[in-house]
């Protein structure tokens, strides 16, 4: 379903501000030992994403995975875009993430595979977005679940400049967001499911958007937004344990002049 619109968030759906060291910690708690909620298999829902997406993609231009995490995500996104799109490149702010990342792709294709890799880049340090969008020239920027963990409106229009910053004016934005969910229900699955509890336990608070916001947020930057789904997003969990309210955008990385 397309959608269209522009929502806000309602003030008093805003949360303490997540601390900057959240996601270090979090990443070191876990290390390689459990695996995350939302790492789910890239066969499944990644897969659809990509049949649905890749023809928006800029052929030719790196694939730049923000927020990559473990890399589980981009090492799929490697094999699956190896031949259409240049080089896969893998960011994240947490250096552990980014070390396990090049620690599962070493495990995975037994070499350092030359097609991805990984480096540590706070999206939201301007600096360091410049110099690696000078590094590695206009890319296609995929981004899978950002936006929802920042819960401050100014980071959230910082990060979208940084990924225009990285799409160059030519490669496409692809991003997929959790949105807030039911009262309680997030409390639920983290009371049955110690890997989700990891999460909060560590400082992070999912489910900062409301609905429609992730479009009006990229319209909002001058960017023009091509495609807007909803979706339901399964956990590593299964369905069975929770369906959770998402959406998803590509949004083109050039800026309309008509916009702000
Ligand atoms: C929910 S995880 C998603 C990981 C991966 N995209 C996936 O789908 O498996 C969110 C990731 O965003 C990263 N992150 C949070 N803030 C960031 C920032 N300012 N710059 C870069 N990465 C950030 C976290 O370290 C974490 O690895």
């Amino acid at each position: 379903m397309t959608q269209t619109g522009d929502t806000r968030r309602p003030r008093e759906v805003a949360e303490p501000p997540v601390e900057s060291g959240a996601w270090e910690r979090y990443w070191s708690a876990i290390g390689s030992r459990d695996i995350p909620p939302w790492d789910t298999d890239p066969e499944g829902q990644l897969s659809d994403w990509c049949r649905q997406v890749s023809g928006l993609l800029r052929p030719g231009l790196p694939l730049m995975d923000v927020a990559c995490g473990n890399g589980h995500q981009t090492s799929w996104l490697a094999q699956r875009f190896a031949t259409s799109v240049g080089p896969v490149i893998g960011v994240d702010v947490s250096a552990t993430a980014v070390a396990l990342a090049r620690e599962q792709q070493l495990h995975l294709s037994g070499v350092d595979y030359p097609g991805v890799r990984f480096e540590v880049v706070d999206v939201l340090d301007d600096q360091a977005v410049k110099a690696l969008a000078a590094r590695t020239g206009p890319a296609n920027v995929w981004v899978r679940f950002l936006l929802h963990l920042l819960d401050d409106d100014d980071a959230r229009r910082r990060a979208i400049a940084s990924l225009a910053t990285l799409a160059g004016g030519q490669g496409r934005i692809f991003d997929y967001e959790f949105l807030a969910q039911e009262p309680g229900k997030m409390e639920g699955y983290a009371a049955r499911h110690t890997s989700v509890r990891a999460v909060f336990e560590a400082g992070v608070r999912p489910g900062q958007l409301m609905p429609r916001e992730l479009a009006a947020l990229y319209r909002d930057a001058g960017l023009t937004v091509l495609t807007e789904r909803s979706d339901e997003f399964h956990g590593a969990h299964g369905p069975a344990e929770g369906t959770f309210h998402a959406e998803w955008i590509v949004a083109g990385g050039e800026r309309d002049a008509a916009a702000v």
